[in-house]
């Protein structure tokens, strides 16, 4: 046991007053480490390519059961979480290493998005690192192996934990909605909860059925969906009108909870050399957009719906702004490009100090006390 020192080692930052596991976990310290070493080269490289190292880096890493601060426990939309800090989809498009992030202390992960017939997405390069900004743009464009695909790498889970999956449609599909219907049977069985993602920007037409074919999607959904949660991802892209009309087929069809934002097509001041690149823009740039389109949606919602947040959050001040504005949850995915894997541990410990200081007694207390 090390005490009176902070322990700070490449993104796992443990402090002495943290009361739940000090020092940092073993089974943290070798993807730390590897980070460390590996970031510098990684960000030399096609920024696809050193996904798709990472992604398989973490499939070798040993899983471990995680233990939670039981002040983050939370519950959304009828879902149990050990914490409020959530993988955003996109990460783990093809759900191959979901557990490997449970490991890293996220309290859940949405893997995906995944479409019914495997597809190749965009042609590369379709991912950019914004390095000086801090954001990243994609285009890929719902690569994905299908849904046999993600199966057959679900069954092959190392542990347990909260496991959400993305549903999408496939480019070429003649009926958009029989997609989503297809998704959400297929994985059911499988996933804690389904999220319907109607808001990437790189599917021609998808951002559409956020409009009138909304309650026919919803209600086609919910016919199937047994008893498990589904989630609304929405884009950053919307007005106050379209909010409401969003809120209203959500609450009709019985969603459980909106995921506040997907990337945006907007292109806010940026400095990098790649800002003009077509696609979804993430990270900090994206911050103050989505956190106006948590509050729009906050607004309409009037406490009828479950909020969870995404979009540029990097740090435990960011989750706790967003819970502060009325979210209950929170997940993040480009941060991790630039903060490493100890983020969700850090991002956790810094809201247990967060609850304690302002002495709530749980996350659900603090949402929307901002
Ligand atoms: C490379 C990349 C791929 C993504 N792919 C998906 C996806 O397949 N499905 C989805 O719903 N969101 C996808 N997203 C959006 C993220 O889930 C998230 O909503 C968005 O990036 C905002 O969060 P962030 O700023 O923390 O990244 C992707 C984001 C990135 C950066």
């Amino acid at each position: 046991m090390v005490s009176n020192h902070r322990f700070v080692l490449y993104g796992i930052d443990t402090q002495p007053d943290d009361p739940v596991d000090f020092p940092p976990p073993q089974h943290l310290l070798p993807a730390a480490m590897l980070y460390a070493l590996a970031k510098p080269l990684l960000f030399m490289i096609d920024a696809e390519t050193a996904h798709r190292m990472t992604i398989n880096a973490l499939k070798a890493l040993p899983v471990h059961p995680v233990k939670h601060d039981p002040l983050l426990a939370m519950q959304v939309g009828g879902l149990d979480l050990p914490n409020p800090v959530g993988l955003a989809a996109g990460f783990d498009k093809h759900a191959e290493v979901p557990d490997a992030m449970l490991s890293l202390g996220f309290g859940f992960v949405e893997v995906g998005t995944v479409t019914p017939l495997p597809q190749a997405g965009n042609p590369r390069p379709r991912l950019f690192r914004l390095v000086p900004d801090r954001a990243v743009i994609n285009r890929f464009g719902f690569n994905s192996v299908g849904i046999e695909g993600a199966l057959a790498n679900l069954r092959k889970r190392r542990g347990g934990g909260v496991i959400g999956v993305n549903v999408g449609a496939n480019k070429d599909t003649a009926d958009r909605i029989a997609d989503y219907v297809i998704g959400v049977e297929a994985f059911r069985d499988v996933a804690d909860y389904l999220t319907i993602n109607i808001s990437s920007p790189n599917t021609p037409g998808l951002r559409g059925l956020q409009g009138e074919p909304l309650t026919e999607l919803l209600l086609a959904v919910a016919a199937v969906r047994g008893s498990k949660p589904v989630f609304l991802k929405v884009a950053p892209d919307l007005d106050g009108g379209q909010a409401d009309a969003i809120v209203k087929a959500s609450v009709d069809a019985k969603i459980d909870a909106l995921i506040v934002s997907n990337t945006t097509v907007e292109r806010p001041p940026l400095k990098s050399g790649h800002a003009r690149e077509a696609g979804g823009l993430s990270g900090e740039p994206l911050k103050p957009l989505a956190l106006d389109a948590l509050r729009l949606f906050r607004e309409a919602a009037g406490g009828q719906i479950a909020l969870i947040a995404a979009g540029g959050i990097a740090s435990a001040d960011d989750a706790w702004a967003r819970i502060r504005a009325g979210a209950s949850a929170v997940q993040l995915y480009s941060a991790l490009v630039y903060e490493g894997p100890g983020l969700a541990r850090r991002i956790n410990a810094g809201l247990a100090d967060r609850l304690r200081a302002e002495n709530f007694a749980s996350i659900a207390e603090a949402v929307g006390r901002g």
